[in-house]
């Protein structure tokens, strides 16, 4: 037998798709279970962005589209929104659109690394981060965060990581699974560092749009030319716009790295679907209120979500300022006696949660961290009252 990819073999499948799995295969048996396990809005694709889905299959705009990077409306709608919200100008060259800002990010990696070239990636991570680089025989070298820095990565600590392999390193703010977002002295702090040691920043920034309370949300690419001609940034309509099933994610960057995106793409996947780029024209260019109005139901189940957590004996959990995960410490449960034993880590507290409470929650080893587990709260409020009630009455019988 001839022997199979030794880069593929080294990825890790995703533990949230495999909770995500795991709990409605316990729906389909008739199981009560509540998923708070996926990354995914519970909203619907606002009207006016499905209307244009259908309107460009009923015009027949269903054939390939050209060019693979993209068609020029929506590049010019990515450019338009970067110009819009963060001053930033990009030329058609230097955007990208993808199947999704997973598919994004991969492609990154892909443009970036070579075989044995490292990319710095802070905990808590978004459990893809790690794997993708493998794809393309890379490596992740993981930075463990402090607590006492917000779970944020630090100039000393991207410093004390940076090796001769080094090529990238990732910042994903607002961060899944966190919340965490980075002030703009923060990111220029790692700015400085990125700059001293030659190195490409892939800033994730999908969840942008959902911050809370004074959180402003910062671009590195924003802090001065020489940082932008450094960024990758990634960005999407999925978590905007409730439109995770349309699979449209794009990038900005460099003309050369974006060049090799497009390159890639173009030989892989050709080009995203025809119809949901025509709907990401809409999305990006339509009426915004529907994602203030989304942005706001978040903001209140954060504050319910967070409040119920703090209020069960020995889970602490702070405020988060983006996303819509609770990212709770539940290490004061490690060492209890549960039914099927003594819960030793936070993913025998998630199957704890599972068996007991019926809550399906990920535990923050698929993170990088070990005393987390991650809850989504872009569920409705009621599924959310009802989980955090089971949870609490669940944890209540550790002893
Ligand atoms: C941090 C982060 N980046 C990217 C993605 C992927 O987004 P998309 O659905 O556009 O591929 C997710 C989805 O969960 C995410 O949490």
């Amino acid at each position: 037998m001839a022997t199979l990819s030794e880069y593929i073999q080294r990825v890790a499948p995703s533990p949230t798709m495999a909770i995500t799995a795991k709990a409605a295969a316990l729906r389909r048996e008739g199981v009560d279970v509540i998923p708070l396990s996926a990354g995914e809005p519970d909203f619907d694709t606002p009207q006016n962005i499905k209307d244009a889905g259908i309107r460009a299959i009923e015009e027949g705009f269903t054939k390939y589209t050209s060019p693979p990077s993209g068609i020029p409306e929506l590049k010019e709608a990515v450019i338009e929104r970067f110009r819009l919200d963060h001053r930033l100008d990009y030329g058609m060259d230097e955007v990208v659109v993808n199947n999704g800002a997973k598919h994004c990010l991969a492609l990154a990696s892909a443009a970036v690394l070579n075989p044995g070239d490292e990319l710095i990636i802070p905990t808590p991570y978004w459990v893809t981060f790690t794997e993708q680089p493998k794809l393309v025989g890379g490596d992740s070298v993981v930075v463990e965060t402090r607590p006492e820095d917000g779970l944020k990565l630090t100039p000393q600590l991207l410093k004390a990581a940076i090796t001769p392999r080094s090529r990238m390193v990732l910042i994903n703010s607002p961060s899944n699974p966190s919340g965490a977002v980075y002030t703009r002295d923060e990111m220029a702090a790692l700015g400085e560092v990125v700059l001293e040691n030659d190195l490409y920043v892939l800033g994730d920034e999908i969840y942008e749009k959902l911050i809370y309370d004074d959180a402003v949300h910062v671009s590195m690419a924003t802090l001065n030319d020489e940082l932008k001609a450094r960024t990758i940034i990634v960005n999407g309509v999925s978590k905007t716009y409730a439109m995770t099933g349309w699979r449209i994610g794009y990038a900005a960057g460099p003309a050369d790295v974006i060049g090799l995106m497009d390159k890639a793409q173009s030989q892989t996947i050709s080009h995203p679907s025809s119809m949901s780029q025509k709907a990401a024209v809409e999305a990006l260019t339509g009426p915004q209120e529907s994602v203030q109005i989304m942005r706001k139901e978040y903001d209140r189940r954060r504050r319910f979500v967070i409040d119920q957590l703090n209020a069960i004996d020995g889970v602490v959990c702070d405020l988060p300022k983006g996303a819509f995960y609770a990212y709770p410490d539940v290490s004061a449960f490690f060492g209890r006696q549960g039914p099927g034993g003594q819960i030793k880590d936070s993913t025998d507290v998630c199957d704890y949660l599972l068996d007991e409470a019926r809550v399906a929650c990920v535990p923050g080893a698929g993170f990088g961290t070990k005393p987390h587990l991650r809850m989504s709260y872009a569920t409705s409020m009621e599924t959310l009252q009802e989980a955090l009630k089971r949870v609490a009455d669940a944890l209540a019988k550790l002893d």
